[in-house]
């Protein structure tokens, strides 16, 4: 794909993601209508999407039907948005910018904000348990979908990210750890993507096995990218802080590699996620675009 042509399918993707979590999210309305404000405040702030179309293009890749994922894939960007409410939080990064507004705590409070991230994700079950919505996946595919979705998400998956992130603050750290911190903070849910997606597509073991490897490479890039970004990038442009890593002593790539070297490693994933494909074919080409944009992308 040209870059304009994979403009085009993420442009396209993303405004069917939207509407999507438009719909399903509770009306501003709806009682209690502050706390469906916040949920939609953060949720419909924009964002790339990229975890909701990850998981659309594996589908895609293993000649899938997209249509019965997309329920899936809002519930996935539902996570990861009460990830980055709570994330934001003056107990953890304590940030004042997200998706380029106010964070959503400084806008509803830190109760509100809490307890949006909290509704947020328990949201994102019931879209996943929902019968009428899931009628076309295979009850024991959506289980597993359920199960790995909830695992990548908790304590052994993101949340145990955010934790040791947390605790590495301000403190000298070894590769193991950094490595540690960013497979689970963020690549479990951009791994938990491409396998969700696989599953709803109806991936055989062999298909599986190379949307995990892609999953596990991209997730670690993204979020070497994401550090980057935090030291040459551009606030407007990424909607939030820079420089914030720094001043903070947080454990990144840029920190204890330096930037060359962190974008060395981030095109080497790449690389590497864009080998595993190799036996999807054509199918995958959309991944393929995805993880070159991974680690060329700006904000
Ligand atoms: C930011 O995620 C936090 C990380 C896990 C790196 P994104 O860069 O995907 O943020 P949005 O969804 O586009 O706002
Ligand atoms: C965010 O990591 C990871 C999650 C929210 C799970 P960061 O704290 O590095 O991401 P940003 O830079 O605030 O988006
Ligand atoms: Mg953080
Ligand atoms: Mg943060």
């Amino acid at each position: 794909m040209s870059d304009a042509v994979l403009q085009s399918y993420l442009e396209n993707q993303l405004e069917r993601i939207t509407t999507a979590l438009e719909s399903l999210t509770p009306s501003a309305e709806t009682l209690p209508a502050q706390l469906h404000e916040a949920m939609r405040y953060s949720l419909l702030a924009g964002g790339k999407r990229i975890r909701p179309v990850l998981l659309l293009a594996a589908c895609e890749a293993v000649g899938g039907e997209n249509e019965a994922a997309l329920p899936i894939a809002c519930a996935l960007e539902m996570i990861h948005t009460y990830s980055l409410v709570h994330d934001d939080l003056p107990a953890m990064d304590n940030d004042d910018y997200r998706r380029g507004r106010l964070t959503n705590h400084k806008v509803y409070g830190e109760a509100t904000a809490v307890l949006a991230g909290d509704a947020l994700l328990t949201e994102a079950f019931i879209h996943l348990s929902d019968p009428a919505r899931t009628a076309a996946i295979p009850p024991q595919t959506l289980l597993e979908v359920i199960h790995i979705m909830a695992r990548c998400a908790g304590s052994m998956g993101m949340v145990g990210g955010q934790v040791v992130d947390m605790e590495a603050e301000g403190k000298e750290i070894d590769f193991a750890t950094l490595e540690y911190i960013h497979t689970h903070k963020t690549g479990a849910l951009l791994l938990a993507s491409v396998k969700a997606g696989g599953l709803v597509g109806g991936a055989d073991a062999e298909q599986l096995e190379s949307l995990t490897r892609y999953g596990e490479a991209a997730g670690l890039a993204f979020q070497i990218a994401d550090d980057i970004l935090n030291v040459t990038g551009d606030k407007e442009e990424l909607g939030k802080a820079v420089g914030s890593d720094e001043a903070r002593g947080k454990a990144t790539y840029p920190a204890l590699l330096g930037v060359a070297e962190a974008k060395r490693r981030a095109i080497e994933l790449r690389d590497l996620a864009i080998s595993a494909l190799e036996p999807l074919g054509e199918a995958a080409q959309p991944l393929r675009d995805i993880a070159h944009y991974i680690v060329n992308r700006s904000c």
